[in-house]
């Protein structure tokens, strides 16, 4: 018999809410910072560990948009998202479905290539080297103006056929999916797939609006949809993926305790829920330590670990035919580790 952390890095898993530019680990970031002539705030490695103490996702937000300031070349962009890729193949991830910020980086002057151009880059090479595949989802910065979106949205044009779908992140609190509505329908409209962070810190209205108003394919966290039973109903009888990220969730103190964290609840109402690590540089663990950790805390059971890597495939952005190999190689794995 294995143990759980031995029978959760063989399964094969997806990756479906992961921000790159939260994966920058310090290590990296004092070296970009060299290469690029940049001085830190900071005096070492341990000293940005230290910052990492959040009480909310604004006080995070804060040093996560300061670290991304060392991101200067497509080269950067490259060796961060190498650097993620590496890591996650070793945690049994197949598939990422990454978002990234453009805004972060056009806003301090950083041409709109330069972050797309470097991120292509690192994906092709993960895919060719670690044989770990990608789709590249947009999204649009939830505190700036729907204007500012729109322009985002223009300036990706010629990359469409490279980027699977629109995102919406940031501050939630103040800046509902609704104010996005025009430029989610326009996203639509290019053929691109929509996804929104709803319910993390927000209430449940965010997450109707985001179903309603939006349109999206998957809601990325969700946890406050289960405070409305009529949402909860929507979302178990529609099969919506929710993309949960627990040691986020620990860390933004969006839960107070591992053990206390609602996935459990969501599989038990029938919602389609997966497990994922939003910032892993930041929340203290990647993908197969968010798996083993919420394993753990919720003693969940062989069968609900596989419920979660077929939702992380089923809920992809993958065609049906690569999902169903997915599956086919969960459910072979499975029977090959009872
Ligand atoms: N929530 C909202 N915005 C974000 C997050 C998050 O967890 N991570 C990076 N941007
Ligand atoms: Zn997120």
């Amino acid at each position: 018999m294995t143990t759980d952390a031995q029978f959760i890095a063989g399964l094969p898993k997806a990756e479906l809410h992961l921000h790159i530019e939260g994966s920058l680990e310090p290590e990296l970031m004092f070296a970009l910072a060299r290469r690029n002539r940049i001085t830190l705030p900071f005096a070492s490695v341990e000293a940005v560990r230290a910052a990492y103490a959040f009480s909310n996702l604004q006080d995070f937000l804060d040093i996560y948009y300061q670290g991304a300031g060392v991101l200067l070349t497509e080269q950067d962009f490259h060796d961060l998202a190498m650097a993620y890729f590496r890591r996650v193949s070793a945690d049994g991830c197949r598939h990422v479905e990454l978002f990234f910020d453009p805004q972060t980086h056009t806003d301090r002057g950083l041409p709109f290539s330069v972050a797309i151009d470097g991120l292509l880059a690192g994906m092709a090479e993960a895919q060719a080297s670690l044989g770990i595949t990608s789709k590249l989802i947009l999204c649009f910065l939830r505190h700036l103006d729907e204007d500012a979106a729109f322009a985002t949205l223009k300036a990706a044009t010629p990359y469409l056929g490279q980027i699977a779908g629109v995102g919406l992140d940031s501050s939630e609190l103040g800046h509902p999916p609704s104010k996005f509505a025009r430029v989610y329908r326009e996203a639509r409209a290019r053929g691109l797939k929509l996804v929104a962070h709803a319910g993390e810190e927000g209430p449940p209205e965010y997450v109707w609006e985001a179903l309603d108003v939006l349109g999206v394919d998957r809601i990325d966290h969700g946890n406050r949809a289960l405070e409305d039973q009529g949402l909860i109903t929507r979302l178990a009888g529609s099969g919506m993926t929710l993309t949960v990220c627990p040691l986020s969730n620990l860390k933004l103190c969006v839960v107070d305790d591992l053990k206390a964290h609602p996935l459990k609840r969501m599989l038990d109402l029938g919602i389609h829920a997966t497990i994922n690590s939003d910032d892993p540089a930041y929340f203290g663990g990647y993908l197969g330590e968010n798996w083993t950790q919420t394993a753990k805390a919720l003693k969940l059971s062989r069968a609900e670990l596989v419920t979660l890597a077929r939702n992380s495939f089923a809920g992809s952005f993958l065609t049906p035919a690569e999902v169903a190999t997915h599956l086919a190689a969960i459910d072979a794995y499975a029977v090959a580790n009872p």
